[in-house]
């Protein structure tokens, strides 16, 4: 007989254990989830209020940490939450229609993994998972929804707890019309995300909270007054990150406000962005494609210093708007192994209508994978990135979003490099500033050459309304 089916039939033990998971979310994940707590998650795991922020670096335990608290609201709903006597509604809020959730994929296998949640499951789909109350008298449903939908789907939402992961590019409005009211279930809201910028939802309300530990007061947010209670993790303080040499090699690379901001966890100033936060807020996030689009490529190689190449897909429509429908990065790999990944990503879009042009950064090393993808005969534009040359382009991308015709899609990756782009101006030239990792917005302004938002540019287009080619519009 296994420790737990021992447990299981002992009454006394059985008791014991239920009395003390519903009061320490800890001692459950170890005891009935079985799974290991790191130290530096307890006090947030554990904290039972109802408002709570966590603001920590990659891999800080943001999202196992909430998908734990998620799962023990859940089993213990009718005696945590209010008005869940007989059902509770836990709401976990994805990023996005088509991305699955981290937290969601957490809160599954916990469930599963567990010898005692796992026979207590209802029902197990796509974006839901329902299971039994320990005391079998009722269920907890956790459904995760994709930002943006909730707030219009009107009046009867009102779930018992609401987890929103990663949220401090999420537009204000968005997460405002998500959150409900509370009044009636008095709804546990837990707020995770590594911070982007000095400005926000997420920074307001984690400068207006109090404390939740040690760290958050010595990096000096501790609000006594605060309704929230905010728990500040760096990436560092993970055991794991700590002694994984590889990863924190991979970290080495990152430039200083990158560490700061994804390592650290800290808010770094916002000043002297090259796109503004509200023009890149508006552009993040799902859209639907329109009917009638062209598609467009840009190809950034990676060079000495940069380790990505990143292939950017748009579709545009007619009046010029712009929809990222791909941006991916491939890393450290050859010149024929770009040139196949070009092409493989050329052929996924041959479905969607084809892929019009392609402009292909030949500078360096990219020259190597225009060459075969010009043999295989993919419509390449060959564009030698000068800096001249991207200061136009730069200025271009920065008045799509000016104008807000331009949508993201949920790229996080994409997202944060934009944002950490600074302006510079040398003898009154735009010179974009990145300390070398623009890899995404660099394939993005390549793709974004195919339309010409600024007027200083005159667009010279072919019969089928492609743009020729780059040095006809761009000398
Ligand atoms: N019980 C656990 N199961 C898995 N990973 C855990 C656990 N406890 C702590 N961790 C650590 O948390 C890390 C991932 O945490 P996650 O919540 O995905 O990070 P993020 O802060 O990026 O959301 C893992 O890499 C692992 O080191
Ligand atoms: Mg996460």
């Amino acid at each position: 007989m296994t420790v737990t089916q021992e447990v299981l039939q002992d009454s006394d033990k059985l008791r014991y254990l239920y009395a003390n998971s519903i009061k320490s979310p800890v001692f459950f994940a170890e005891k009935m989830l079985q799974i290991p707590v790191y130290s530096h998650n307890i006090q947030y795991i554990n904290d039972l209020h109802r408002f709570l922020i966590y603001r920590g670096g990659r891999k800080s335990g943001k999202s196992i940490s909430t998908a734990i608290k998620l799962v023990h609201l859940a089993y213990f709903g009718n005696y945590i939450l209010t008005k869940a006597e007989q059902r509770a509604d836990i709401i976990v809020i994805a990023p996005s229609q088509q991305q699955t959730d981290p937290i969601m994929g957490h809160v599954k296998s916990l469930i599963k993994g567990s010898p005692f949640l796992a026979p207590r499951i209802l029902k197990d789909n796509e974006d839901e998972i329902h299971i039994k109350y320990a005391d079998g008298r009722g269920y907890a449903r956790i459904i995760t929804r994709p930002i943006g939908t909730t707030g219009q789907s009107g009046r009867g939402y009102e779930p018992n707890a609401l987890a929103m992961d990663e949220i401090a590019f999420i537009p204000r409005k968005a997460i405002i019309a998500t959150i409900p009211s509370g009044v009636a279930t008095k709804t546990h809201i837990m707020l995770t995300s590594t911070p982007y910028g000095d400005a926000g939802y997420f920074y307001e309300k984690c400068v207006a909270a109090k404390a939740g530990n040690a760290r958050c007061r010595e990096n000096g947010y501790d609000n006594l007054n605060g309704k929230w209670t905010q728990y500040y993790v760096p990436s560092t303080d993970n055991p794991d990150v700590a002694n994984d040499q590889d990863y924190l090699d991979e970290l080495k690379t990152l430039t200083h406000d990158e560490w700061e901001t994804e390592v650290i966890g800290n808010f770094v100033s916002g000043g002297d962005m090259l796109f503004a936060r509200e023009h890149l807020e508006k552009a993040y996030g799902d859209y639907t494609r329109p009917r009638k689009y062209r598609l467009y490529m840009g190809v950034d190689v990676a060079r000495r210093g940069k380790d990505e190449t990143v292939i950017t897909v748009i579709a545009v429509d007619s009046k010029d708007r712009v929809y990222v429908e791909y941006c991916k990065s491939l890393k450290r790999s050859t010149i024929p192994e770009t040139a196949r990944e070009v092409e493989r990503v050329y052929d996924m879009h041959s479905k969607l209508g084809g892929i019009d042009r392609i402009f292909y950064d030949s500078t360096a090393l990219g020259a190597g994978a225009f060459d075969i993808s010009q043999e295989v005969g993919l419509p390449v534009v060959e564009v030698v990135f000068t800096l001249q040359k991207k200061a136009k382009l730069y200025v271009n991308l920065v008045s799509l979003f000016e104008k807000a015709n331009i949508k993201i899609g949920p790229n996080d990756k994409l997202m944060r490099q934009l944002g950490y782009m600074k302006k510079e101006y040398t003898q009154n030239h735009l010179k974009p500033q990145t300390e070398d990792h623009d890899d995404y917005p660099d394939s993005l302004a390549l793709a974004c050459m195919a339309v010409v938002a600024d007027e200083e540019f005159e667009l010279i287009r072919d019969d089928k309304g492609t743009p020729m080619h780059m040095d006809q519009m761009f000398n």
